[in-house]
């Protein structure tokens, strides 16, 4: 069951958690809590969910603003991709010192495995899928069983997360869009962190795709001529 909540984050901007629950447990994992944590326990409360953890697609303030309370009221693991300390415990990095919210998280459990695997049922699980760009620790969540990834920041219903902000690179979400999110089943349902969901096989063939694979290996080439330049010793 995949239940998705739109929580408004410091009244600026919309964000989505997801519930990524067992049918049969009703047991599973809290995906992005970004901000109204108080709502987002009565969901689970009226839902009758058992949360075993909370998984984040990376550290920015806008996915992690709900995280403390939750994880102090369920007192659960939090997840991170590798990288995630960069953003936990900084609040440049993580940008919630622009918003005065100076979050920090101070338990975290950075993902080395290659699964999260439920505890109420081994059969249910995603795949870690390491994906940095948007930023340095972003993570993907995929359930092939269910056709399904939640994707953060990596891509959005028609264009791509930015990649000026603290740890991002261009070049390194290109490379995970490229390799990681397109190489996922055509039909697979894209969870967005803002936004409609979309599908691999709707991105795939859009403009911006395009666009961006074209300004990325330009940059590669420049990047390749002036290193042989410098070889040359000019
Ligand atoms: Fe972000």
């Amino acid at each position: 069951m995949i239940f998705t909540v739109e929580v408004d984050v410091s009244d600026v901007m919309q964000e989505n958690a997801y519930f990524y629950v067992d049918d049969e447990t009703r047991c599973g994992f809290l995906i992005d809590p970004g901000a109204q944590a108080s709502e987002l326990l009565k969901t689970i409360a009226r839902e009758n969910f058992t949360i075993e953890k909370i998984l984040l697609t990376h550290g920015h303030y806008d996915h992690i603003g709900a995280v403390n309370e939750i994880q102090r009221a369920l007192n659960i693991p939090v997840c991170m991709g590798k990288g995630g300390k960069f953003y936990a415990t900084d609040t440049f990095n993580n940008g919630s010192k622009f918003f005065g919210q100076g979050i920090i998280l101070d338990d975290v459990t950075i993902l080395d495995g290659a699964e999260i695997v439920s505890s109420a049922n081994p059969a249910f699980k995603l795949e870690v899928i390491f994906a940095p760009g948007h930023t340095l620790d972003g993570t993907i969540y995929y359930s092939a069983k269910d056709s399904v990834a939640f994707v953060g920041d990596t891509i959005f219903f028609g264009g791509h997360g930015r990649t000026d902000l603290a740890g991002g690179s261009e070049r390194d979400l290109m490379d995970t869009i490229r390799n990681k999110v397109f190489s996922l089943p055509d039909e697979t349902r894209l969870l967005c962190g803002h936004g409609a969901s979309t599908t691999v096989a709707v991105e795939k063939v859009r403009p911006w795709y395009r666009q961006m694979s074209a300004s990325t290996s330009l940059s590669s080439k420049i990047a390749k001529i002036s290193l042989s330049l410098v070889l040359a010793g000019l």
